[in-house]
């Protein structure tokens, strides 16, 4: 009898036990959720612009820097004037169609612009979390791994406009005692959250494109003009980290070494240059870089700086081939 009231006693204690420490455990789980800072990547909406003449571009991302596994794209998003009929649009989670004309130029590039901020305002309004927005172009290789390194540590509470200038001199306003500069698209631009919210104002679809035909602007020169002259934002040129396809060979490719390869966040591709089709072999030596195969990656580097000079002709006397001539697509 004496045994069995101890036994009952013994269960009840070890259960009450049991319940307090499941309570601490679900108390110091919902914490971590609170306090724990989300990691970079979630915190980061990456968008690629390209156009539906270009759409075979996106095979070489896919060949190198973007991942096919739609799980890893979750705040990757691809954003296109027309969705066409092009067979590798299924290795995208997220594609924005922006039925963005392709009449006049300054206009129909602010219009793809607008939408690339009015998809970020989108995405606040379901994941508050969000602190930046880096957009780049279908030409352009991206080190997400060094991009995510680099935002990492950097305050996004504050307003910031990162990229890299493509003119030495700072542009003048008539009438106007200040000047102002602007981060070329085509190099890859990143926002902080705090930025693109003061920004807000002066992008929408409906007035973007319109002020930009006004300001004989195109989409990148405009906004460094809000960002630097309205909203008195200063822009952090990274020309170390940040290419365009606009350098030419002899300050861009020619003059990187396998550090500076490792280290930049994106690089420039163009038909006249070093071409798309070279984009997923910067990006096995790159890998090869990551994994410590340093010789290797200089033996691969060297033959291939060796390669593009030995054939200049590849450099002259050709068209882009990766972009659909436009009246080949008025005829459809
Ligand atoms: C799209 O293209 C594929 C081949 O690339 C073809 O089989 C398919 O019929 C096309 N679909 C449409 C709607 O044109
Ligand atoms: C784009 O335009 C086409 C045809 O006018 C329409 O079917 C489609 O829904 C539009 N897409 C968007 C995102 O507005
Ligand atoms: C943003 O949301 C609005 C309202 O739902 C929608 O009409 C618009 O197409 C969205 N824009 C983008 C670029 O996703
Ligand atoms: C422009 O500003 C500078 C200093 O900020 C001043 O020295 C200069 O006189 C100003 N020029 C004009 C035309 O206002
Ligand atoms: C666009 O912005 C302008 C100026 O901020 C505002 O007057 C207009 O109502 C906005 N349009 C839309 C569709 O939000
Ligand atoms: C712009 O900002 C700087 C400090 O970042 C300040 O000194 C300057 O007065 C501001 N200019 C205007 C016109 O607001
Ligand atoms: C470019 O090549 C084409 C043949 O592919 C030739 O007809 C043309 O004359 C060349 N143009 C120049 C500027 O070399």
């Amino acid at each position: 009898m004496y045994y069995r009231y101890t036994l009952r006693r013994r269960l009840i204690i070890i259960f009450l036990i049991l319940i307090s420490i499941f309570f601490l455990f679900t108390i110091i789980t919902t914490k971590e959720n609170y306090s724990f800072p989300l990691k970079i990547i979630d915190r980061t909406i990456i968008l690629i612009r390209t156009s539906s003449r270009c759409q075979s571009r996106l095979d070489y991302l896919h060949q190198s820097w973007l991942s096919s596994n739609l799980a890893k794209q979750s705040n990757i998003y691809l954003l296109t004037d027309k969705i066409r009929n092009y067979s590798n649009l299924n290795l995208f989670k997220n594609i924005i169609e922006t039925n963005c004309t392709e009449t006049h130029n300054i206009f129909d590039l602010c219009c793809k612009t607008s939408h690339e901020f009015e998809l970020f305002y989108n995405l606040t309004e379901r994941n508050l979390n969000l602190d930046w927005m880096c957009r780049f172009d279908d030409d352009q290789y991206v080190n997400l791994n060094n991009l995510y390194k680099f935002l990492s540590q950097i305050d996004s509470s504050k307003p910031y406009y990162i990229g890299r200038t493509s003119i030495n001199k700072r542009l003048k306003i008539p009438k106007h005692n200040r000047t102002y500069t602007f981060a070329t698209y085509g190099a890859g631009v990143c926002f902080s959250r705090v930025l693109l919210e003061k920004l807000r104002p002066y992008v929408n679809k409906t007035i973007l494109p319109i002020n930009c035909v006004k300001h004989h602007s195109p989409d990148d020169v405009y906004i460094g003009y809000l960002i630097e002259f309205i909203l008195n934002i200063s822009l952090t040129s990274l020309k170390e980290l940040f290419h365009s396809h606009l350098e030419k060979l002899d300050i861009s490719f020619r003059s990187f070494n396998i550090d500076y390869l490792q280290n930049a966040i994106t690089f420039g591709f163009a038909w006249d240059r070093y071409k798309l089709s070279w984009l997923p072999i910067i990006h096995q030596l790159i890998e090869l870089i990551r994994k410590g195969e340093i010789n290797s990656a200089k033996l691969l580097w060297a033959f291939l700086q060796n390669y593009e000079k030995e054939h200049p002709e590849n450099l002259k006397n050709q068209s882009d081939q990766s972009c659909l001539v436009r009246h080949i697509k008025q005829k459809q």
